[in-house]
């Protein structure tokens, strides 16, 4: 009885919100979204044989694809230059551009560099490549450097990275274009089987730094579906400092496997991941994914662009 107690509980706290309307060009892969100050235009960053750009006068649309952001690949001279993954775009009052890091990788190896772009108006054409950020994985470290994710912490920036190994690190950012030399932190990692978290993406919201991470298997699930809750889910940790000691709801370290489900596969919607969070000038922040419509197709080509309004309870986000 209790048992059952227990279940119809979780399933109540698992009753998602279905994404929020997209209309035209919905299709997305870990997608980067950011709202130009100046007009508020959308523009939305996503990997598929390169960065991939859409825009749109809102969030739901209509959203035209646009262009490619470095059509002619990464300067970086290392295996993947020619196909850019796991965008990351803000926005710098001080030097009044938008940044892209982008990720240079071998699939699935630890044989990567993260990189930079810089741009004043986030529009196709208007990108400059300036290569490496000084993070990559040459020298053997325990992470892999992918899935890079700016955040200002107390008015310092900082670059969380890493995925799979030993998942989540975080390093001082020297300038938009270099790390620092201090020492990587690790922030969050899942001890268990391999290590699946991934795609850091970090924000503040009241007194706490929000870190939201993937979970799971992600990929072409039309080719090798995952046993059920083993796909991609979208997990959140929070801390006061921002740069450690991140937590989950339960109280449970985020360095020890901790993570709350902020999202995960419910009704058409299968393996939401690849998240962010975006400042909607309206609607507030706005958790955004890409996510597999069982009614449209399992594959990454098929992939739907997702988002919802944040609401909160007890200092925690609900979708
Ligand atoms: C950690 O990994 C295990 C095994 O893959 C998984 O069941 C669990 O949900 C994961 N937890 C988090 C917070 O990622």
């Amino acid at each position: 009885m209790l048992h059952l107690v227990c279940f119809a509980l979780i399933a109540l706290a698992n009753a998602f919100a279905n994404p929020g309307p997209c209309i035209g060009d919905c299709w997305t892969h870990d997608p980067g979204l950011y709202q130009r100050k100046s007009d508020g235009r959308y523009f939305r960053f996503a990997t598929g044989g390169g960065v991939r750009l859409s825009s749109a006068p809102t969030i739901t649309g209509p959203w035209k694809a646009v262009g490619d952001v470095l059509p002619g690949g990464s300067k970086i001279d290392h295996v993947g230059s020619d196909n850019l993954w796991a965008p990351d775009v803000h926005y710098q009052d001080n030097t009044k551009k938008y940044y892209m890091y982008y990720s240079v990788s071998e699939l699935g190896k630890k044989n990567s560099v993260i990189g930079v772009a810089s741009s004043d108006t986030m529009a196709p054409g208007s990108w400059t490549d300036h290569g490496s950020i000084g993070l990559d994985t040459a020298n053997n470290p325990p992470y892999n450097t992918i899935d890079a994710n700016w955040i200002r912490i107390d008015g310092t920036p900082y670059l969380n990275w890493g995925s799979f190994w030993q998942n989540l690190f975080q390093a001082r950012m020297e300038n938009p274009l270099k790390i620092s030399g201090d020492a990587p932190r690790q922030i969050a990692f899942n001890g268990t089987l391999n290590h699946r978290i991934e795609a850091a993406f970090e924000f503040q919201h009241g007194n706490y730094y929000y870190l939201t991470f993937s979970s799971g298997i992600g990929g072409n699930y039309d080719v090798t579906l995952p046993a059920q809750g083993m796909e991609y889910s979208i997990r959140v940790c929070r801390s006061e400092g921002g740069k450690g000691n991140f937590v989950d709801k339960a109280g449970r370290s985020c360095l020890e496997s901790g993570g709350t489900t902020l999202l995960a596969s419910h009704g058409n919607v299968y393996a939401p991941g690849g998240q962010g969070i975006v400042q909607d000038k309206i609607l507030g922040l706005v958790l955004y994914y890409h996510y597999a419509d069982k009614n449209k197709g399992l594959a990454k080509s098929q992939y739907q662009f997702g988002w919802n309004r944040l609401n909160w309870v007890d200092g925690w986000p609900t979708v």
